[in-house]
C-alpha cells in the first residue's frame, strides 16, 4: 500500500500522456508535429524550463472540448489513486487554452466533471488552482480573473506559473489583490529558476500562503530562517528539477538539506507525463536516491496534508 499523501503541485496539462494526446488530436482533427508517441517521447529531452514549456504548450493543442478536459483529469485521478494520493490541489492554465480559442468555461466544466466524481470513484478530494501565465502581461491575467467570475465556486486559489526568469511576482500585485478580494487563496511558483528575491516578493507583495518549488531559497539563509519560522510550505518537485536542469542529478537535490533545515517541504510531480513519474514514483525515487528513510517519508506525507487547503476535519478524513 503506498503511503497516503496529498499532491499540491501538479499541472493538469502536464498529466497529458502521449497516447491520450494523440487520441484527442485525432478526434479533434488536430495534427501534432510528431510522427507518433515514440518520437514525441524522444523529444522530452529538455535543457531548461523554457524548452519544456514550448513543447507543453504545443501539446495542449490536442485539447478542445469539455470531454477532452474531463478525460484528461479522469486519467490523472486514476493514476494518482494508484499512487496513494488522497487529496489533490490541481493547477490549470486557462490562458494556454483561451489564447487558442478554447473558452475558460469549457476548461473548467470539463475538469469539474471529473473532479465531481473523484471522491466516490478514486477516494481523492480535490481543489482547483487557476494559474496566471507570468510571461504574458498582467492585463491578460486580470482579464482571465474577470472571465473566471462565473466559475469561482469551482476555483479555490490562484497561482503563477510559466517562464519565471525576468517575470517577477510584483508584476502581478494588482491581480493577486483582486483575487484575494474575491475570496481566493494564493500561491505562486517562485525560486524554480528565479532568484530568492522572487520568493520574498511572492510573500511580501502577493501575500501567498505557499511557494511552489522554492528551491533557490537555499541560496539565502535569512530567507530559509523566515520560511522555517513562518512555516511557509514549499511544494518541491524533485523529478522536475532534474529534467529541467535546476539540479544536475537527483543525487544532488537539496531536498534532504531542506528537511534538515526545518522547512515545511512537500514532494510533488509537477508535470508527471513529461518528467518520468507520478507522485508515488517521486517518493520512491527520493527514498532510493537520496536515502530518505521511513520517518522522513512519513514526514513528507504529513507535511502534504498540513500544507494543503483542507481544514482539520477534512485532513483527518483524508490521511
Ligand atoms: N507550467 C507547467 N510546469 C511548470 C513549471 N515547472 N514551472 C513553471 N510553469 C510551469
Ligand atoms: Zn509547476
Amino acid at each position: 500500500m503506498p503511503l497516503p499523501k496529498a499532491e499540491l503541485h501538479v499541472h493538469i496539462e502536464g498529466t497529458l500522456e502521449p497516447e491520450l494526446a494523440f487520441a484527442l488530436a485525432s478526434r479533434n482533427g488536430v495534427r501534432l508535429p510528431y510522427a507518433g508517441t515514440e518520437e514525441l517521447r524522444r523529444a522530452y529531452d529538455f535543457s531548461d524550463l523554457q524548452s519544456f514549456l514550448d513543447l507543453y504548450y504545443g501539446l495542449t493543442n490536442a485539447l478542445h472540448t469539455v470531454d477532452d478536459f474531463a478525460e484528461l483529469a479522469e486519467a490523472y485521478l486514476a493514476r494518482a489513486a494508484e499512487q496513494g494520493v488522497r487529496h489533490a490541489e490541481i493547477f490549470f492554465d486557462p490562458q494556454a487554452h483561451t489564447a487558442r480559442g478554447v473558452s475558460l468555461g469549457t476548461v473548467v466544466e470539463g475538469l469539474a466533471r471529473a473532479l465531481d466524481h473523484s471522491e466516490e470513484r478514486h477516494g481523492i478530494s480535490t481543489r482547483l488552482i487557476m494559474c496566471f501565465l507570468r510571461d504574458l502581461p498582467a492585463a491578460s491575467a486580470l482579464a482571465t480573473l474577470e472571465d473566471a467570475k462565473p466559475y469561482l465556486h469551482r476555483i479555490s486559489a490562484v497561482g503563477l506559473d510559466s517562464a519565471e526568469a525576468g517575470h517577477p511576482p510584483s508584476d502581478f500585485r494588482e491581480v493577486y489583490a483582486a483575487a484575494e478580494a474575491l475570496g481566493l487563496r494564493k500561491v505562486a511558483h517562485a525560486g524554480e529558476e528565479g532568484p530568492p528575491a522572487y520568493i520574498r516578493e511572492a510573500l511580501d507583495v502577493l501575500g501567498v500562503e505557499r511557494i511552489d518549488h522554492g528551491l533557490r531559497a537555499m541560496e539565502d539563509p535569512e530567507l530559509v530562517a523566515r520560511l522555517v519560522r513562518d512555516r511557509v510550505p514549499l511544494t518541491v518537485c524533485p523529478l522536475s528539477n532534474v529534467r529541467l536542469r535546476a539540479v544536475d542529478t537527483l543525487a544532488d537535490h537539496p531536498l534532504p538539506a531542506m528537511m534538515e533545515a526545518g522547512l515545511l517541504v512537500t514532494v510533488n510531480s509537477d508535470d508527471p507525463a513529461y518528467f518520468g513519474g507520478y507522485v508515488g514514483d517521486t517518493f520512491d525515487a527520493v527514498r532510493d536516491t537520496l536515502g530518505l528513510g521511513p520517518e522522513r517519508l512519513r514526514e513528507l506525507a504529513r507535511n502534504s496534508f498540513e500544507a494543503s487547503f483542507l481544514d482539520d476535519d477534512e485532513e483527518r478524513r483524508a490521511r
